[in-house]
């Protein structure tokens, strides 16, 4: 597995704003997916391209066109829905399937409960999308989902990991080609699975408690 930390001070900047507690809703919706467009770049350095040839005003030259199949986005409900701008900003040619997670807050165990994605992945790259890597369980899950339907690879792009959920993800996917991209590497989870220092639960903070 390959994790990429994002080092850049525009990064972080925005990284505190959305750390902040005063941010509102709108902020934080804004600044996410400026977040991920910056995050995303990192993240499809290695998408798949082909030779095409083209016709410039001047003379004729050669260039890259994004592979088929086209790359699959998948944000995980509900909070990796407002990634989903961010990315497809950069990468719009890529499909968008969606796969609806929800964590037991007591067990903290994942579980898949809505999912459109297409049957057959093969040779897919996928995409997946989740702000928050904490336990690791509901990315875990979504990224075994995805292998089990054929993904040539899967690379997540989060906002916020904790080791303890980066760990207990690398251990799981041996051997399979998974990247990671963070925004920033936490310190740690505490007692109630929440990443220390974070940012709270990103999906209330996006789209207020429901
Ligand atoms: N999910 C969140 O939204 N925040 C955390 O800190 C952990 C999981």
């Amino acid at each position: 597995m390959r994790v990429h930390v994002a080092d850049h001070p525009l990064i972080t900047h925005k990284l505190t704003v959305l750390r902040d507690e005063n941010t509102p809703s709108p902020t934080f919706r804004a600044l996410t997916e400026e977040l991920v467009t910056l995050l995303a770049y990192e993240a499809t350095r290695d998408v798949r391209v082909e030779e095409v040839t083209i016709q410039t005003p001047v003379t004729q030259t050669t260039g890259v066109a994004i592979s088929e199949p086209r790359p699959l986005v998948v944000p995980i409900l509900r909070a990796g829905l407002g990634m989903l701008e961010g990315m497809v900003k950069l990468m719009p040619s890529a499909e968008v399937g969606f796969l609806g997670m929800v964590r037991n807050e007591e067990t903290l165990e994942p579980s898949v409960y809505a999912e459109r994605l297409p049957d057959d992945l093969s040779n897919r790259q996928c995409f997946v999308l989740d702000p928050m890597l904490a336990t690791g369980g509901s990315l875990l899950s979504a990224i075994e989902y995805l292998f089990a339907r054929g993904a040539q690879d899967v690379t997540c792009v989060c906002i916020l990991a904790a080791p303890e959920g980066l760990a207990a993800i690398e251990k799981a996917v041996e051997g399979r080609d998974v990247t990671i991209v963070l925004g920033a590497l936490d310190e740690k989870l505490n007692e109630h699975g929440y990443i220390v220092p974070g940012l709270g639960d990103a999906g209330d903070r996006l789209y207020g408690t429901v």
